[in-house]
């Protein structure tokens, strides 16, 4: 007879919690708590299945480091990070895991303070990743399972009040709930939020419940507090001083929204203990298909936010909730879903402040059956009925603990699960207990049970078809009659990955077009790169594969619109400005005023202008305030502008009146330019230009010497040049490269772009000309582009007039095309009249404005976690690049171009894969462009749109060279 040794461990259960209380409401009250973060005692394993006596009082623990509580253990020198989007980093064996699974054992001991007499003791863990067992003196109190949402034990019987406790914490890095937890990020374990011990007082208030709505057409609210025992609910501004368990209605209450986020401050009490509140009023529905609070449709200017701090991981404080909050208000955001898990219930508390709408959503991603086709479909837990209990735990624990935050307006079940029956089975779950929000879900495009429907990524003609109403059919007509008469919402879309996302505004049209497109989230909203150091002592953010990883989705994990350390990257500044809510036009002496905030006029607002002529200011002043309300759009007169001559460009700001707790007062919202001036008119050339002189192997033409075999410039005054010729390339961004939806990469190197054959065709001198004719081709194909160089010379410098003709059948879009020149490093202190002072691209420059603008060449580069193409500004009149003593060189373009100018070659970006590759030269790279292909957001996402792409077509191109001495 054979015996069965082995039991399926804990960790393999299906639903492996147990012993918790039931789940409630996170609230901090007068009741006395003891926060137990802080240095507990360590051991690490790489397995699971090691002996559990570490968790018997007397063990000795001397020997164990020590690990700070909350943080993860790979960030504190056990096991490693890893970083996969969709694939599970073990066998897809549900509920199974493989023998090594890094497990971490915790002990600390603590002491109940004397003044808490018998109070019953709860012990509480905000989070721990992914499952852990608990034992106080010795004493198994249960195991915990779903990482980023809470679980208390009830410890009163266990605990020992008059002397030291030890608790202790096995931690598993892998169990079933793994399954469940498949997001698309670092897989970092340990205890990572607080754990505290709270005091709950005989008569105390355990749980509570508010329902704050808002009538909008009587302006009326109603209040109704429910708990688990009678208390009081006390909200002096209202002159509320009543009873739990009733309907309180107060005339007019001012609505809360996350524009304006009005809340009333109070108090629940017993005479046991007592429980702040902050109670805002507001009504969540779905009217005529559009998602509305207090009766207005609302337009998500939305990120999706995980919670990273690139030294910490996932752990985070107080003041970087406080800063990603603050960064967002300043960037005219408006709204955030949690993706994939809910935060930490303190950030939610602070979005009720600040004001932002908020998309909770549940621990809970599959999406690494998304390789394994999703089959045998049983085996996706969405569908498989026995992990119905642990997803039902899940939802409940998120419900009830965020269900008193306003600025939760939204659940959702998950992301990325596929679809299945058990998203029904939560959908009821919440529907019953909650109906005063809407639900939400993604990836089930049925929209069975949800109120919104809801997508990632779809392109431009797809969200234009959904707006219009005529949208594909689903095959089930009950289901697409119910789903066309739903609000749609992009849940994720433009991803912020690398250089981009472009084609922002193309979304935000079609959002302010269709009142059916509620807008939606950029993916997403931070890097997680995380913060690391070279052997030389360089930092960097390192990223999946930087870990030795045996399996990795490199850069993947670095997507954001700020770099991991909050620096905003660029792509910031356009969503801020696409977004804007409200739109300024300038006409006719006038400044229309669009306002396109959802609830609040403009009158919070101060508008001022500014006059300048060749980017410097000759007159500004105030337009004072205009209240318009929403939806409207009123109009400012402008004062008469004084004269100018040469090109003027008039521009009109909205700026915060008085400061908010987000941004001070002046902090700007909006802002529009008008050209009022054009430029002067450039005079023709003099006939009396120099005259070419031929030497040895040169040919001179004013201050500057060519090679006369391949006609290219090598010497400009006492420049030392690498002379300007053709270029095509870029150094892939990731928007281009072979993961893209729309990869341009593979195509450009396939044929050769990275590495085009210059021959030179003639140079010809005329008495005043040198004519340079190359063509400039790919090897092993007949393509080719004809360049020619026409060089003269006069007093004020250089002229050079470029044109290049296409020769054969060009069928992809060119990386950029212009010219590419070096020039001595001292060079290196860069001003520009054109756009700035961001770097812009075609698809991508809504947030440039013209001015005159200066930086270092180091301040020009853009560090994207991978090394790619960055720091382009276009729309350049006049570039100069200066030494110390004030020398170098000056372009003027004919037409706008574009510049590029850095330490490293392009080659050497594309070939780098951190930012610490990039060894400086001595040399200052400049690229002169004519244009470059736009960004697209094809990394994950549309490409480059038709409007934005380069082709290969004839092009001319005339710029002026000149020193500057
Ligand atoms: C989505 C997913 C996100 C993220 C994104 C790509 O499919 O929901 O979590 O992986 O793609 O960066």
């Amino acid at each position: 007879m054979t015996e069965q040794v082995k039991d399926a461990p804990y960790y393999e259960l299906y639903n492996p919690t147990t012993g918790i209380r039931l789940p409630r409401a996170w609230f901090v009250s007068d009741a006395a708590r003891l926060s137990l973060n802080g240095e507990w005692r360590f051991r690490y394993s790489t397995r699971a299945d090691i002996a559990e006596d570490f968790a018997a009082q007397e063990f000795d623990d001397s020997g164990w480091a020590t690990i700070p509580v909350p943080s993860h253990w790979q960030l504190n020198g056990y096991g490693k990070p890893i970083y996969t989007n969709t694939r599970y980093p073990f066998p897809v064996d549900p509920p199974r895991l493989p023998d090594e699974n890094p497990t971490g054992d915790y002990r600390r001991t603590f002491s109940v303070p004397e003044d808490w007499g018998n109070q019953r003791l709860v012990l509480r863990f905000d989070g721990v990743d992914s499952c852990a067992k608990v034992w106080l003196n010795g004493t198994e109190l249960g195991i915990v399972a779903g990482s980023r949402l809470p679980a208390e034990f009830d410890v009163s019987q266990t605990v020992r009040r008059e002397a030291p406790n030890v608790l202790s914490v096995r931690v598993h890095q892998w169990s079933s709930g793994t399954y469940l937890e498949d997001q698309d990020m670092w897989w970092l374990s340990g205890i990572f939020r607080d754990v505290t011990l709270l005091a709950r007082p005989v008569g105390g208030i355990d749980d509570y419940t508010v329902t704050a709505s808002y009538d909008h057409i009587t302006s009326q609210g109603t209040l109704r507090v429910d708990a688990d025992v009678e208390a009081r609910v006390a909200i002096p501004e209202l002159g509320i001083d009543t009873v739990t368990g009733e309907d309180i209605v107060v005339d007019h209450v001012e609505p809360w929204s996350a524009e304006r986020p009005r809340l009333y401050p109070g108090t629940i009490a017993t005479t046991a203990e007592t429980v702040p509140v902050s109670i805002g009023f507001r009504t969540v529905a779905i009217v005529d298909g559009v998602l509305s609070v207090n009766g207005e449709g609302v337009l998500f200017r939305g990120v999706n936010r995980h919670e990273f701090d690139p030294q910490t991981g996932r752990t985070v404080d107080e003041e970087l909730m406080r800063r990603d909050i603050v960064l967002m208000k300043q960037h005219n955001i408006n709204a955030v879903r949690t993706s994939h898990y809910p935060p930490h219930p303190r950030f939610l508390e602070l979005c009720d402040k600040y004001g932002l709408w908020v998309i909770d959503e549940c621990d809970f991603e599959t999406h690494g059956f998304f390789p394994v086709k999703w089959k045998p479909i049983s085996v996706n837990p969405t569908d498989d009925p026995r992990w119905k209990d642990a997803l039902l735990d899940r939802m409940s624990r998120m419900v009830e603990r965020d269900k008193n935050r306003p600025s939760v307006i939204i659940w959702s079940l998950g992301n990325e699960c596929g679809p299945g029956r058990n998203l029904g089975a939560m959908a009821e779950w919440t529907r019953r207990r909650d109906s005063t929000r809407v639900l939400h879900y993604e990836r089930d495009w049925t929209c069975q049970y949800v109120d919104i429907y809801s997508r990632m990524y779809t392109n431009y003609e797809d969200v234009d078809a959904i707006g219009r109403g005529v949208e594909v059919a689903l095959d089930d007509p009950k289901l697409d009659a119910r789903r066309r008469k739903m609000p749609f919402i992009l849940c994720e879309y433009a991803h912020a990955m690398g250089n981009g996302p472009g084609g922002l505004s193309t979304y935000q049209d079609l959002f302010e077009k269709y009142p059916r497109c509620q807008g939606g989230f950029v993916w997403e909203w931070i890097d997680h790169g995380l913060a690391a150091r070279t052997p030389n002592g360089t930092d960097f953010f390192a990223y999946g594969g930087d870990f030795d990883e045996e399996m990795h989705d490199g850069n993947g994990v670095a997507d954001g619109l700020v770099f991991a350390d909050r620096t905003p990257s660029p792509s910031l500044g356009e969503f801020k400005k696409v977004i804007e809510p409200v739109r300024i036009t300038i006409e006719d002496s006038q400044a229309f005023v669009e306002n396109l905030y959802d609830h609040i006029d403009t009158e919070h607002l101060d508008f001022i202008w500014t006059l300048e002529e060749l980017g410097r200011t000759v007159a500004a002043g105030t337009l004072g305030s205009l209240k318009v309300s929403h939806g409207s759009t009123g109009v400012l007169p402008l004062p008469p502008l004084p004269p100018t001559e040469d090109e003027a460009w008039l521009t009109v700001r909205a700026v915060l009146r008085e400061g908010t707790n987000w941004a001070p007062a002046g902090h700007e919202i909006a802002w529009a330019q008008s050209q009022t001036q054009s430029p002067r008119p450039a005079v023709s050339m003099q006939t009396t230009g120099a005259m070419t002189r031929r030497r040895d192997h040169t040919v001179e033409l004013g201050d500057a010497v060519f090679n006369s075999s391949d006609g290219r410039l090598m010497k400009f005054g006492d420049l030392v040049l690498e002379g300007p010729r053709l270029d095509v390339w870029r150094a892939p961004i990731d928007n281009d490269r072979s993961f893209s939806w729309a990869p341009l990469e593979p195509a450009w190197r396939s044929l050769g772009l990275d590495r085009v054959h210059h021959r030179t065709n003639s140079v010809e001198l005329d008495r005043e000309e040198l004519v340079v004719r190359t063509r400039v081709a790919p090897a092993g194909t007949e393509l080719g582009l004809n360049v020619t160089y026409r060089w003269r010379a006069d007093e004020s410098g250089l002229k050079l007039a470029m044109s290049v003709e296409p020769e054969g059948e060009w069928t992809v879009a060119l990386p950029r095309l212009g010219l590419r020149m070096s020039l001595p490093g001292e060079l290196d202190r860069v001003e520009w009249y054109g756009l700035g002072p961001n770097e812009s691209y075609a698809d991508s420059k809504r947030a440039a404005r013209v001015g005159r603008y200066s930086a270092t060449v180091d301040e020009l580069q853009t560090p994207y976690i991978f090394p790619q193409e960055n720091g382009n500004r276009m729309g350049i009149r006049t570039l100069t690049l200066r030494n110390a003593h004030g020398n170098g060189l000056r372009v003027d373009g004919d037409l706008h171009f574009s510049f590029t100018a850095r330490r490293w070659t392009t080659e050497s970006i594309a070939a780098a894969r951190h930012t610490t590759e990039l060894k400086p030269s001595d040399r200052v790279w400049l690229n002169l462009d004519y244009a470059q292909n736009g960004l697209g957001s094809g990394s994950v996402g549309p490409g480059v749109l038709p409007a934005y792409r380069l082709e290969a077509t004839d092009m001319a191109f005339d710029l002026d060279f000149s020193l500057v001495e």
